[in-house]
């Protein structure tokens, strides 16, 4: 399957793969996909690091604080969270506009299928403000890690139409910038946005909807 026949594709034309049931056994085949298809992405998008709690902590799934002043916009960062990689994209105007155009060639362009969006993210843009946006970078066929193709249209080898998005370097599964999948992929649902808040301006907590206590 080439990446770029699979943009746009009219529906039934492909049947939609089931997921393995163990979500460790999920992370770890996206592991092994990342280090094979996407060793070259790792280091273009930062893993942020700081004020993160301790390794034993992460491990026990405590929640991330990110700070967003160092992350311009038009690019990501990626923090680690209960073992997973979570995306904090910082969206431009024109990456925001792009997302109301595409609507007719998504999957679940409203995220009306459960246990994908909460209910806080249920909008046009996926997120709490629509500069952030914030998702785990899993995707939801496989397990394999997307990578960023932020350039709209054919410059990173994508359709002419293309209003920039990821795309899964696994089965080719292609994804807008707010994570929701197109139409007739490998892919069955959006990627997954894991809870989080914004502890200020320039700060979100992930793990947690809202402050505890
Ligand atoms: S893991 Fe198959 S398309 Fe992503």
């Amino acid at each position: 399957m080439s990446q770029d026949s699979n943009l746009y594709q009219q529906e039934g034309q492909s049947s939609p793969d089931v997921l393995p049931e163990d979500p460790s056994r999920r992370f770890w085949l996206g592991t092994a996909c990342a280090v094979s298809g996407v060793a070259g992405v790792a280091a273009a998008v930062p893993f942020v690091a700081s004020m993160n709690p301790s390794d034993r902590a992460k491990a026990a799934g405590a929640p991330v604080s990110v700070n967003l002043s160092a992350i311009p916009a038009g690019t990501m960062v990626t923090a680690e969270w209960q073992g997973k990689p979570v995306w904090i994209l910082h969206r431009t105007p024109e990456m925001i506009a792009g997302l109301s155009k595409i609507d007719q060639f998504l999957a679940d362009p409203n995220s009306d299928r459960p246990g994908y969006t909460p209910e806080y993210a249920k909008n046009t843009h996926r997120s709490r403000k629509e500069q952030w946006f914030v998702c785990v970078g899993i995707c939801t066929h496989l397990g394999c890690s997307p990578s960023p193709r932020f350039a709209m249209g054919g410059a990173e080898g994508m359709p002419a139409n293309w209003e920039g998005g990821f795309l899964c370097p696994c089965h080719g599964s292609q994804f807008d910038l707010a994570g929701r999948v197109f139409k007739n992929q490998p892919a069955p649902d959006n990627l997954l946005v894991p809870p989080y808040y914004f502890v200020d301006d320039n700060t979100i907590m992930v793990g947690l909807e809202q402050a505890a206590g």
